[in-house]
């Protein structure tokens, strides 16, 4: 494996296979890999000839007060996961490379942008779009692979992809849990053992719902009135939204009739944790 922290020297090795026709699969990341982005890897491995790995946290993405300073990074042991699921090559820009001074062009996404996590994190969405697009420009992949656990994320980009008529094969993968039932993310290394207990109420909701559903429940306000109560039973729960939205524009809806979005935000603590799930009448 190899490791290039130079944009145009990840360009030239992307240009060269593409000159023997040869593919390549791109996994975006933030790092502190763990197994829900070791599936995207895999499954990346799976649809490309090569694949590459980026890790780059982007300070684009964050807003003031949030955590770009405390993120969690493990080099090596990202490093090593990467070398074990077969990656060729870990592309590890430097916000200089990316953003160096006078920088100031970026992607603002549209409509998809406006709800859910883009109204509690307002400029979120532009700068993943922003870095998404330039990763993208710099390895040219033949095809990139996110997780569905950032669903509205999901989205964004692959109509960003429609939109600016993106040579590139978007693809999602489902949400790999851990045994507990909690969505894998990073920034669950954040939680106390207290918190973690109490944060299985966010797939215990949705299992909840989906039973619901399952059971003939239509009302939207009855559903998400069922995932509140029972995130607010925990003590340590502080509701950033629960909502239920129309599963491809993303607007609210008001009746359950087409597949739609049940999607959480919860603070535990200082961690807000994200989870969705599709729910299909
Ligand atoms: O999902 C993430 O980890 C990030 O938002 C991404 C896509 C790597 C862009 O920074």
């Amino acid at each position: 494996m190899q490791s290039i922290e130079h944009p145009a020297e990840m360009a030239a090795w992307t240009q060269e296979l593409r000159s023997r026709g040869e593919t390549v699969a791109l996994v975006p990341t933030m790092g502190f890999l763990h197994e829900g982005h070791l599936s995207l890897m895999r499954r990346a491995r799976e649809r490309a000839d090569h694949l590459v790995v980026s890790i780059f946290v982007n300070p684009l993405q964050f807003g003031p007060g949030e955590d770009l300073e405390r993120y969690p990074r493990d080099p090596d042991g990202d490093a090593e996961r990467c070398r074990e699921v077969g990656t060729d090559v870990l592309f590890l820009p430097s916000s200089k490379l990316l953003y160096p001074d006078g920088f100031q062009t970026t992607v603002q996404p549209g409509a998809l942008a406006l709800s859910l996590c883009g109204a509690s994190r307002p400029g979120h969405f532009d700068g993943v779009a922003t870095v998404v697009l330039k990763l993208f420009n710099i390895v040219s992949p033949d095809v990139a692979v996110f997780g569905r656990k950032d669903y509205q994320q999901l989205q964004i980009l692959r109509r960003m992809g429609r939109d600016l008529d993106l040579p590139v094969e978007i693809l999602g993968m489902p949400i790999v849990r851990e045994v507990d039932g909690i969505a894998m993310s990073s920034r669950n290394a954040y939680l106390s053992p207290a918190e973690r207990l109490q944060a299985q109420v966010l797939h215990q909701a949705l299992d909840r719902v989906e039973a619901s559903v399952a059971g003939g429940e239509r009302s939207t306000d009855a559903l998400v009135q069922l995932a509140c109560s029972l995130v607010s039973a925990q003590p340590l729960a502080e509701i950033d939204y629960v909502e239920l939205v129309d599963a491809e524009s993303l607007p609210p809806t008001r009746e359950l009739s087409s597949p739609a979005l049940l999607a959480l935000a919860v603070r535990f603590g200082g961690t807000r944790l994200i989870d969705n799930r599709v729910l299909v009448p």
